[in-house]
């Protein structure tokens, strides 16, 4: 009988090839490419259909996560006599696109697609202009927000109706419910800071409205 090696690297049991030895480093072709749709799923939706509403997703899913981002970025570098109501409510708005961020990625893999998932594919695929990466005056700060905000809101109007023609319901609500609603509510709150009120004395007879 052949003498154990006590100096191996990988130990195996008696069991044959069962090993505690973790195996690192390990690699193998993906098992989905990027841009396609798996079959045999009981959606009762066509493959045309799911690529195209996948594809739209990505696009959503990509902005959304740049949103994400541009929010976590301004509650770090925002500074001035608002900082802390501002520190706080974009670290509010940053969490609830995390959520959306959830929710898009999981409907693109319920439809059989591939979700983006890393920044620099995100990079490539945002249509949201990208900020310096040094600190910005408030007005600016919540200037480029609105206008990543436009661009999701258009873009979830869009997708809504497509999906409404094509007969998926669920990307539909998805649009609707989840995403455009809650980018509206957030629009609105940034919008209200770009309102030049007086801050302490008014000024009844200084100003006039149109
Ligand atoms: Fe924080």
């Amino acid at each position: 009988m052949a003498k154990k090696d006590l100096n191996a690297k990988a130990p195996t049991s008696e069991r044959g090839n069962v090993s505690a030895q973790p195996r690192l480093h390990q690699s193998a072709p993906e098992i989905q490419k990027y841009g396609t749709v798996s079959h045999m799923l009981p959606l009762d939706l066509e493959e045309p259909v799911r690529l195209e509403m996948t594809e739209q997703l990505n696009l959503l899913l990509a902005d959304t996560m740049t949103l994400r981002d541009l929010y976590k970025k301004s509650h770090w570098q925002v500074a001035g006599p608002t900082f802390y109501q501002l520190h706080l409510l974009f670290d509010k708005h940053y969490g609830e696109q995390s959520e959306i961020v959830d929710t898009i990625a999981e409907r693109i893999q319920l439809l059989g697609g591939v979700s983006i998932a890393m920044a620099a594919d995100v990079a490539e695929t945002t249509r949201i202009a990208r900020p310096p990466r040094g600190r910005e005056e408030v007005p600016v700060q919540i200037s480029r927000l609105l206008d990543a905000h436009q661009i999701i809101i258009g873009h979830c109007r869009e997708l809504a109706k497509r999906a409404d023609k094509l007969g998926d319901d669920g990307t539909n609500d998805l649009a609707v419910s989840d995403v455009l609603r809650a980018n509206e509510l957030q629009a609105w709150f940034l919008s209200e800071h770009l309102v030049d009120a007086p801050l302490v004395r008014a000024e009844p007879r200084l100003r006039s409205i149109g």
